[in-house]
C-alpha cells in the first residue's frame, strides 16, 4: 500500500464520488468530503460509506477548509453539457471559477497534489480523428469550455511544491449509489432492462471512449500516487486503447446483457454523428503496470445484474432521480434551489 494521504475530495455524494470514497477509504487513506449535496436524495443503491464531510457550496470554499491535507481530488462541478446550456453562468462560476479559487487555496495551505477532473470532450468531436494530450481543444459547450479554462489556469499555478493533474475522462458508466442514467453505456443498459428495446437513433457509428467508474477511481489512486515528475502539470487521457467503442457495439452488449432484449438502429438524418477516438498511449507509457479490470461488456453485465437485484423500474430509469439535469430543474421548481443553484 502507498503511504497514506490526508485527501480532501470534493463531489463525493455525486456518481464518481460515492465509489470513490470507499476506495480511497479501503486503501488507508485519510478522506474529508466536500459536497453542496445536490444529488443526495438521488440514490439507486446503498451509500455505504460516511466520511466526515463539509456540506458546502464548492464557490464559498474558504482558506480554513484546505488546512492539512496533502492531495485534493477535485470531482465537484456540474457535470454534464445540458445544465451548462441552461445558464451558463451556473457552469462559469461552480466549474471554473470556483475551481480556480480552490486551487489557490490549496497551493497556499501546502497541498502538494491537485487532481482535477477533466473531460476528452474539451477535444470537440468534429472530424473523427485520434485525440492525444498534444490535439487542439475544440470545446463546444460551457461545459467544455469550463474544463479548458480551469486547466489552462491550474497550469500557471503548478510550482515545485504544487502539482496540479489534468484527468480527461472518457464517458463513464458502471454501478454507483448516486447514479446516472444520462451517460451512454448506463443509459443503454437501462433501456434494456426496463423496456427490453434499445433504439440507437444515429447509425451507431460514431465512436466513445468508456471507462468503469471503478477503474476511474483506481486511476486517480494511481496518479497520485505516482512518482512527481510523471505527473507535474500533465494532462492524461484516462483510459486504454481498448475501451474505445462504436456506440453500435455498446448498443448490442447492452442488448446482450439482457435477456430477450432487442436493437433498432433507426439511422435518423437529424442524430448525433459526432465522433471521436481517444488515444491512450501517454497513460499506458507512464503506467504501464496499471490494469483497467472492467470491460464494457462486463460492466454491462453487471448493470443489468445490478437492475436485476434493485428491481429498476422503468419510472426510476426515466424519471428525474438518475439524469443530472431533471434532479436540478425538479430542485429549482419546488424552490429548494434559488436560481443561483444555491439552497433556499
Ligand atoms: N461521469 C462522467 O462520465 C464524467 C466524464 C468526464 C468528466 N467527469 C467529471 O468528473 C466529475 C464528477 O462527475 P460525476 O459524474 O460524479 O458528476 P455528478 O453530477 O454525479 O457529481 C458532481 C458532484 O458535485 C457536487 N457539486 C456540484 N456543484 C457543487 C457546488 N457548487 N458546490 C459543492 N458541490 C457541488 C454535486 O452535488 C455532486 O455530488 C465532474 O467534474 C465531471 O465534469 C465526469
Amino acid at each position: 500500500m502507498s503511504d497514506p494521504h490526508r485527501i480532501l475530495l470534493t463531489g463525493h455524494k455525486g456518481y464518481i464520488g460515492s465509489v470513490m470514497a470507499p476506495i480511497l477509504v479501503n486503501a488507508g487513506h485519510d478522506v474529508v468530503g466536500y459536497d453542496t449535496g445536490y444529488f443526495s436524495d438521488c440514490t439507486l443503491v446503498p451509500d455505504g460509506t460516511t466520511l466526515p464531510e463539509l456540506q458546502k457550496d464548492i464557490r464559498d470554499v474558504a482558506p480554513a477548509d484546505l488546512k492539512g491535507f496533502d492531495t485534493v481530488i477535485h470531482l465537484a462541478a456540474l457535470s454534464n453539457d445540458p445544465i451548462g446550456n441552461i445558464d451558463e453562468g451556473w457552469t462559469t462560476d461552480i466549474n471554473h471559477d470556483a475551481t480556480v479559487r480552490l486551487a489557490e487555496l490549496a497551493r497556499e495551505a501546502g497541498v502538494g497534489r491537485f487532481l482535477f477532473s477533466s473531460s476528452c470532450i474539451m477535444y470537440g468531436m468534429s472530424d473523427g480523428g485520434v485525440v492525444d494530450e498534444t490535439s487542439p481543444l475544440d470545446p463546444q459547450t460551457e461545459y467544455a469550455r469550463s474544463k479548458v479554462k480551469s486547466e489552462a489556469e491550474l497550469t500557471t499555478m503548478a510550482s515545485d511544491s504544487f502539482s496540479p493533474v489534468y484527468i480527461r475522462n472518457g464517458t463513464i458508466y458502471g454501478v454507483s449509489p448516486r447514479m446516472r442514467f444520462d451517460t451512454v453505456l448506463n443509459n443503454l443498459v437501462g433501456a434494456a432492462y426496463t423496456s427490453g428495446t434499445v433504439k440507437v437513433l444515429s447509425d451507431g457509428k460514431p465512436w466513445r471512449p468508456v471507462l468503469h467508474v471503478e477503474d476511474v477511481c483506481r486511476s486517480f489512486m494511481n496518479i497520485m500516487d505516482a512518482p512527481r515528475q510523471d505527473i507535474h502539470n500533465q494532462a492524461f487521457n484516462n483510459g486504454a486503447d481498448h475501451l474505445n467503442h462504436q456506440v453500435i457495439e455498446l448498443a448490442q452488449m447492452a442488448v446482450d446483457a439482457v435477456p430477450g432484449a432487442t436493437l433498432e438502429v433507426l439511422n435518423e438524418p437529424s442524430a448525433d454523428q459526432r465522433t471521436y477516438k481517444a488515444s491512450f498511449a501517454k497513460f499506458a507509457r507512464t503506467f504501464p503496470d496499471f490494469e483497467w479490470k472492467w470491460t464494457a461488456r462486463t460492466g454491462a453485465q453487471d448493470l443489468s445484474d445490478t437492475f436485476e437485484k434493485v428491481g429498476l423500474t422503468a419510472e426510476q430509469y426515466s424519471g428525474k432521480h438518475f439524469t443530472r439535469l431533471k434532479w436540478l430543474n425538479h430542485l429549482l421548481d419546488e424552490n429548494k434551489l434559488d436560481r443561483n443553484l444555491r439552497w433556499t
